[in-house]
């Protein structure tokens, strides 16, 4: 396993502030409201099973979550793609069902199955074990001392909703009505484990800054099963009250929510949770965004991932057309959700190059 500084170009700079700007980071600059040399880029899922040299890696651990809290391992693998890509932003490499796992919940990924969970017995005995995550933010400390300036890295974790419906579904679904059921059916351990979840998130988030992360984003993947009338107390309020509480720890960390799905509701949570970014999810169009999301937010987003997997023609003219319709606005290129493992590293290259040469 190597750590080498990773793409620290040798550029002649001609005005001071543009050297200021490099070092920066165009990724921040932009979640930042400032002028960046190039439109920023990076994929989220960049790393994972659509690069031969993940898969090598992965190979040599069995278990999923022992491969995220090998520190090394986990840092490498974060590294990857930044070797392949002059992506402007790294992720770091672990899963948003560490916090369960860290609260007690005993979790595992069955091989073609995805995530399992043990059911919750007694959720008074639930409780954040910061210690438990120690090797991710050590990844995060080899990861940060390993990047050039220019490259940013990003912490996450997982929202209130998403977190919840996995501990109470016990495994994906395609409906989450076991997770609805019990908001309507247990309201008090509902609220005992949502406010649970918040506290944990800060605390998880802010140990990433603290250890090194750049920003951090929040991944909350399922926001789109959330009943409308629902919807303002476990989607907008939850991170409501996680950007204040991380903006008043860490009022320099840029913050981005993902909050998949939402539909025109992304308009209220703009509005209400103010966050530095939002990720756009692929059935956004991104026109609608533009005009629906104030535009002090920085919009991240939203090329088709399944395009992205298809290259051709119709990849290069979605980029260009993303290009056209975000110029003059505060914009990261990034996917819709995240990189499928049948997608061609080259096609990845390709985006890539699409921004940084304007062809
Ligand atoms: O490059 C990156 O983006 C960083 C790594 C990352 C992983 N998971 C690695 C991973 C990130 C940011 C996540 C977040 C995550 N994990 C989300 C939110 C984003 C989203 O996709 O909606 C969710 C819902 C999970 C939960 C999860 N983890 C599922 C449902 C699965 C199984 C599905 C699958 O792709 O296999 C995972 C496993 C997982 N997490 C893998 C990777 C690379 C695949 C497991 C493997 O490599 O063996």
């Amino acid at each position: 396993m190597r750590f080498v500084r990773l793409c620290c170009k040798k550029t002649t700079p001609f005005l001071g502030a543009w050297v200021v700007n490099r070092a920066m980071s165009a990724f921040l600059s932009v979640l930042r409201g400032q002028s960046a040399p190039h439109v920023p880029v990076w994929f989220m899922r960049q790393a994972g099973r659509y690069l031969p040299e993940y898969r090598a890696l992965r190979a040599e651990t069995t278990d999923f979550l022992s491969f995220c809290y090998d520190a090394p391992r986990a840092a490498e693998a974060t590294l990857q793609p930044l070797r392949r890509f002059d992506l402007d932003a790294a992720i770091i490499f672990s899963d948003i069902l560490v916090i369960p796992d860290a609260l007690g919940q005993k979790v595992f990924f069955d091989v073609g199955h995805g995530p399992r969970l043990d059911p919750v017995t007694d959720f008074a005995a639930l409780s954040f074990r910061p210690d438990h995550l120690a090797p991710v933010y050590a990844a995060i400390r080899q990861v940060r001392s390993a990047l050039s300036p220019e490259k940013a890295l990003i912490g996450f974790a997982g929202s209130p909703f998403t977190l919840m419906a996995y501990m109470i579904e016990g495994q994906g679904s395609k409906t989450f009505d076991r997770a609805l059921h019990f908001i309507y059916t247990h309201p008090d351990d509902a609220d005992f484990l949502r406010n649970l979840l918040e506290e944990s998130i800060i605390q998880h988030l802010s140990a990433q800054i603290q250890a090194g992360a750049d920003a951090v984003q929040l991944f909350d993947s399922w926001a789109g099963m959330v009943p409308a009338p629902l919807y303002k107390d476990w989607v907008i309020l939850p991170h409501q009250r996680i950007v204040a509480a991380l903006r008043s720890h860490h009022p320099h960390t840029p913050i981005v929510c993902f909050p998949r799905g939402s539909g025109v509701k992304l308009a209220d949570f703009a509005r209400a949770v103010q966050p530095d970014g939002i990720s756009v999810d692929t059935s956004t169009p991104m026109g609608w965004a533009l005009g629906n999301v104030p535009e002090t937010i920085t919009l991240q987003g939203n090329l088709d991932p399944a395009l992205l997997c298809a290259g051709g023609r119709g990849l290069d003219d979605a980029v260009q057309s993303l290009k056209d319709i975000c110029s003059g606005r505060r914009w990261i290129m990034n996917l819709g959700h995240g990189v499928v493992p049948a997608t061609p590293p080259d096609h990845v290259k390709r985006v890539v190059d699409c921004l940084r040469k304007n062809y």
